[in-house]
């Protein structure tokens, strides 16, 4: 499956009638990772969410846009939910493994959405191989039949990040997926992204400035005045936004001077 890319036009959001996010486009090239940054409360997770039909399952949610996956609009109308969810898989902020069921069949949790039935020999192979690739194999390959709630904190990410992979998303969103580890749990989870993001197309929201710088090649910095929806200020090539921002908004934040 060739990388692909993923590209937010004119992409507005509401919850009831309080809009949230106005008008933000964005490309999310194949094979690279798209950092956005930006204070709390100015639209970074409903733009997440929206990017794989997430946001819909709010009950007073509403948006308007697209968004293109290689071109197709996830939310054209005949496309399935499930389709959207299958390629574009999403890791959360808390690690949310289920707790009493084993590795094992953690990883295995997301097929359903496939619809698919899998045969005990090709489901071996899936976990080993979505273990391998999010970094997690060595440390569980002689206990898979443990409970996922005895991992570690950084453990379970990785599984969630695991049981993500096992549907073979095309594409990985990553909402602060660090922010409850301990800077070594954080590196591995860093190292494999940058492994993983040969095969896949990654966006994460960090509110780690060292985080974006050294994971990202692209970011994005998303801004909400004081009562507005929030929209994005500047995007590019990573380095060139910390060393150079062209918006004094832009450089007074990846500088600490608020948010
Ligand atoms: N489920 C929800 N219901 C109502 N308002 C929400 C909900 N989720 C987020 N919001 C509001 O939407 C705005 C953007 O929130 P969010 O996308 O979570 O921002 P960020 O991730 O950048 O911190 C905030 O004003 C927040 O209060
Ligand atoms: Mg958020």
């Amino acid at each position: 499956m060739p990388l692909a890319t993923l590209e937010g036009n004119n992409v507005s959001a509401w919850f009831g009638d309080h809009k949230v996010l106005d008008r933000v486009s964005l490309t999310m090239p194949a094979g690279v990772i798209t950092a956005l940054i930006g204070p709390s409360g100015c639209g970074k997770s409903t733009f997440l969410r929206i990017l794989n039909r997430m946001h819909e399952l709010v009950p007073s949610a509403s948006m308007a846009g697209e968004v293109l996956l290689d071109g197709v609009d996830i939310y054209e109308p005949g496309r399935k939910l499930t389709d959207a969810r299958k390629q574009i898989g999403m890791v959360f902020q808390k690690p949310n493994p289920f707790p009493a069921m084993s590795i094992y069949d953690n990883v295995v949790a997301g097929l359903q959405l496939t619809g698919k039935t899998v045969s005990r020999d090709v489901k071996d192979d899936l976990v080993e191989t979505s273990l391998k690739r999010a970094g997690l194999w060595k440390e569980v390959k002689d206990r898979l039949r443990a409970p996922g709630g005895g991992l570690s904190g950084g453990q379970q990410q990785r599984l969630c990040i695991a049981r993500s992979l096992a549907v073979m998303p095309r594409v990985l969103l990553m909402d602060e997926p660090c922010s409850a580890l301990d800077p070594t749990s954080t590196r591995v989870i860093e190292e494999t992204m940058l492994e993983l993001v040969k095969d896949v197309t990654i966006v994460i929201v960090t509110h780690n400035m060292q985080q974006a710088q050294r994971v990202s090649q692209q970011c994005a910095f998303f801004l909400a005045s004081q009562g507005q929806p929030g929209g994005i200020v500047e995007y590019g090539n990573t380095e060139a936004m910390f060393s150079q921002p062209i918006d004094p908004r832009t450089n007074d934040y990846v500088n600490g001077r608020f948010g």
